[in-house]
């Protein structure tokens, strides 16, 4: 793609501007947009780019694997693998509040990413994978009053107290060019065409309370759903799939026995940018098989809803 590969030229230069001898760290998300900006800077600055790639603990199943595969092996890019699910589990102990989940989550970036630069000496940037989306909906509603929805983990500048400065390249760009990007620098198709996965993680797909338990259960459902999904090849289609564990018991039954476990909700969308999205329309025979799935593989849940909402009124994620 033309475009593209004068986007990378010039972001090059422009890294290498910015940057010039200083250290940068670049956080990797597990997402595409953070591993694009991540290979693009080490395109740029090669060595003086250390990447850490953060495991809240957050994550879907077998996706810490994914990703610091695909950096050793597949990119040759040095990665610290930070394990830190019990920093943030502990953080979120007892907070159910959306938005103080994600302050917490954002904020405990910020300090491991610190720590990770205090090892290496010192880093004077800290790279983030921010689309433009991210910056538009963390200020204000699209078309609607100034104010914020939801506080994006990775946008908003950073404390006072850090003094790495911020490097941005995908500033501009929307999805669907960042995986024009990512596959101009050779980023597998597999990794380009991954759903968007929130910083924040399963955080914000359980609402109320964030346990490890609840953690693995959703985990499982989930890893059911996007089988199913990728089985009767629909992943492309769709811009996001995922599940949500619902902070409601409900009673059920199962065999001759009453059972009194959590909902799990299903959500799917189409969308462009993630700006706004509609409902995706699957065939009731899907969606009862996945739900039958579910309930008989997933010990702790015993009933599935899928949710009908476009955005707007709702968003794609459920805090
Ligand atoms: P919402 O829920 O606001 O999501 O409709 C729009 C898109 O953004 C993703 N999202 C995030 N991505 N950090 C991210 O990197 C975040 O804090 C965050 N919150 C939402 C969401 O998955 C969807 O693709």
């Amino acid at each position: 793609d033309w475009t593209m590969a004068e986007f990378r030229e010039t972001k090059i230069a422009e890294i290498r501007e910015q940057v010039g001898d200083g250290k940068v760290i670049c956080g990797l998300s597990g997402g595409v947009d953070s591993a694009v900006a991540a290979v693009l800077i080490h395109e740029a600055i090669g060595d003086q780019l250390t990447c850490v790639f953060v495991d809240h603990g957050l994550m879907r199943m077998n996706e810490a694997e994914q990703v610091v595969t695909l950096f050793r092996d597949h990119y040759n890019i040095p990665l610290v693998h930070v394990d830190a699910e019990e920093k943030f589990l502990a953080g979120l102990a007892g907070e159910t509040d959306p938005e103080k989940k994600r302050k917490f989550i954002g904020g405990a970036f910020i300090d491991l990413f610190e720590e990770e630069a205090r090892k290496i000496g010192g880093a004077d940037f800290l790279a983030q994978g921010t689309l433009y989306p991210d910056v538009i909906e963390s200020v204000s509603f699209t078309g609607g009053p100034s104010v914020t929805i939801k506080s994006h983990h990775n946008v908003g500048g950073l404390p006072e107290r850090m003094n790495m400065k911020l490097v941005e390249p995908l500033r501009e760009l929307f999805k669907d060019e960042v995986r024009d990007l990512g596959r101009e620098l050779g980023l597998p198709d597999i990794f380009v065409g991954r759903h968007p996965f929130p910083g924040p993680g399963l955080a914000i797909r359980i609402p109320g309370e964030v346990t490890k338990e609840r953690c693995d259960i959703l985990r499982k459902a989930d890893a059911i759903y996007l089988e199913e999904i990728r089985r009767a090849g629909l992943y492309d289609a769709i811009w996001q799939a995922f599940a949500v564990l619902l902070p409601v018991k409900t009673v059920g039954v199962m065999g001759d026995h009453r059972t009194y476990d959590s909902v799990c909700g299903l959500r799917a969308v189409t969308s462009t940018d993630g700006m706004t999205a509609d409902v995706y329309p699957f065939d009731a025979g899907f969606l009862s098989n996945v739900a039958t799935r579910i309930v008989n593989e997933v010990k702790g849940i015993n009933r599935v809803v899928y949710d009908y909402t476009s955005k707007p009124p709702g968003t794609i994620e459920w805090e």
